[in-house]
This record gives structure tokens, sequence and C-alpha cells, in this order.
């Protein structure tokens, strides 16, 4: 199996059902404000987490057709959470996606209206598949991505890593700030997932397990690459997180073992995943290809 081929197979069926969702006839009184979404999603980034969501439905034994308006709201909760993440009032970020952020391009007032905007039309389509389709595996992965996205998950992960901007946080308000800002909506691509093809409880908990892990390792590898990276590639700032004083996994613990335990993380996720549906899975593969 071509795990790329797979991926861009995907992210191709991704991006068709997005253009459905986000088209709507723009009103004449809203400005850019249909624009500026657009302009966020597309051509947007690697799609990983509705990526996740749909390898692990379909490694459980689901369809692509069932999980596609859940990937698909998982990727408005991220643009959401990018557009918000590069204003001014966040890490006041200049570009993302390699051309300008959302609100250089669009204003602050239509970034701001233009992140809402997607986290509400995440829950839209999440309530239309129920709608379509009423059965508990969408209720359950509807509640799933809800609970990840909120206060208790991504959005109390964006709190505490502004709040400790400029002040010196110990492993524990690290950890802390890793497992939600980012790690939450990995879990949830994962349990959503798993939950969507059917999966046993016990099965699917297994699923949330290494993509907690795996999401670990991804907000380090962030972290390294913000030091390290080169912004061209990357399509956003390199060194942003020591100008603003972020704390960091690199900032805390220091860049070795920062890729030390991306390694240790990441291949824990993989250990996890081959262990449930085999070595040879999308989603298993998925995860290795991520942090090699
Ligand atoms: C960026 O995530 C923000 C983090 C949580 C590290 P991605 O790297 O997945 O974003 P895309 O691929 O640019 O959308
Ligand atoms: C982003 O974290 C997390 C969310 C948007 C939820 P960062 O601020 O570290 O990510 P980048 O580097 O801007 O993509
Ligand atoms: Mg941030
Ligand atoms: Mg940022």
């Amino acid at each position: 199996m071509d795990v790329k081929l797979k991926m861009s197979e995907y992210a191709a069926a991704i991006n068709a059902a997005m253009t459905a969702y986000i088209k709507k006839p723009p009103h004449k009184h809203t400005g850019d404000l249909h624009t500026a979404m657009e302009y966020a999603m597309f051509p947007g980034g690697k799609r990983l987490r509705p990526l996740v969501l749909i390898g692990s439905c379909l490694a459980a034994g689901g369809s692509l057709e069932k999980a596609l308006p859940f990937a698909c709201a998982m990727e408005m909760i991220h643009v959401y959470s990018l557009i918000h993440d590069d204003l001014p009032a966040m890490d006041n970020s200049d570009t993302r996606h390699g051309k300008p952020s959302c609100f250089k391009a669009f204003g602050e007032a239509a970034a701001i209206l233009a992140g809402d905007g997607f986290l509400n039309l995440a829950y839209e389509t999440m309530l239309e598949a129920c709608v379509n389709d009423f059965c508990m595996e969408n209720a359950r992965a509807a509640h799933v991505i809800a609970e990840a996205a909120g206060v208790l998950g991504m959005i109390g992960g964006q709190m505490a890593d502004i709040l400790y901007e400029k002040k010196e946080a110990d492993k524990d308000v690290l950890l802390y700030i890793h497992e939600n800002k980012t790690s939450a909506l990995f879990q949830a691509a994962g349990y959503a997932g798993a939950i969507l093809g059917n999966a046993p409880e016990a099965e699917s908990l297994r699923y949330k397990e290494a993509w907690k892990s795996a999401g670990i390792a991804f907000q380090i590898k962030d972290d390294i690459e913000n030091e390290t990276g080169d912004a061209a590639a990357l399509g956003k700032p390199v060194g942003s997180d020591a100008a603003n004083r972020k704390n960091t996994y690199v900032s805390v613990f220091g860049m070795d073992k920062a890729r030390a335990d991306m390694k240790e993380y990441a291949e824990a996720a993989v250990k996890t995943l081959g262990e449930v549906c085999g070595t040879d899975a999308f989603i298993t593969k998925l995860a290795g290809l991520i942090f090699v």
C-alpha cells in the first residue's frame, strides 16, 4: 500500500467535500467574509486531522463516506484555530500556509468572524450528518470532537499557552499545553474515527491513546521546527516562539531531550496502532510517516 498515494486520494475527497460545505452564495452585505474563509482553507495545509479520522474509521471497518463529514468538521475546527492563533492578540503571526495570514489579508474583524464561521460550520456539518443518518456512532463522534475542541481541550490549551508567555512553565504546565492545544484534536480524530467505524469501545480507546501520544510528538516537532526549520518550507515564521517568549518543549527541556522524546512518543503511537490494526494499515503508516 502506497501511503502517500492514499493520503492524496483522501485529501482530494476532503477538499471536494469541503468545497461543497463552504459554497453558500455570499450575501451582498457580508463583504469579504466568504472569501476570507476560502482563502484560509485552500489550498491549506497537510489535512492531517481529517486523514487520521478517515484512517481510523477505515481501519475499524467503516467507510470513507461515513467519515467524511466528521473529517471535514475536524479540519474546519483546525483552520479556525489557526486563523485565531495568528491574530495579533494571540501569536501575532504574519504568514500561514506560505501566504499572509488571514488577518493580514482581510483585517482582524473579518479574520475573527471567518474563524467563528468555521467553528460554527463544523457543528452544522456534524449535526447535518446526524440528521441524515441518525445513529449512535454519528452522535458520539460529534460529541467527542466537540469536547476536544472546547475549554477542556484545545481552547484550554491555547489559553494556557498564552497565559504562560513571558513566564516560566514547569513540566506539568508544558505537558498540559501540548496535550490540549494540539494533542486533543488528534486524540479526537483517532477516537471519533474508530467510533464511526463501529469499533468496540476498548479498541476505540486504543486509537485515542495512540493519537494522544502522536499529538504530543507532533507539537514537539512543531516546537523544534520553530527553532531549526525553514520558513519557506514550513510556510510560517520560524523563531517566533523565542520572540514571543513562549514555553516550548525545546525551551523547557532542551533540544536533545525534545528530539529524543518526540521519537519516543511517536514510536509509542506507531506501536499501539500496529497492535490494534496491523503494521500495514494506512493509519499505522500515516503515524510512522509524520514523524520520520
Ligand atoms: C499546525 O498544525 C498547528 C499545530 C497544532 C502544530 P499543522 O502543521 O497540522 O497545520 P497545517 O498542516 O499547516 O494545516
Ligand atoms: C497552534 O500552536 C495550536 C493551535 C492552533 C490550536 P502553535 O501556535 O505552536 O502553532 P503554529 O506554529 O502557529 O502553527
Ligand atoms: Mg499558538
Ligand atoms: Mg502559532
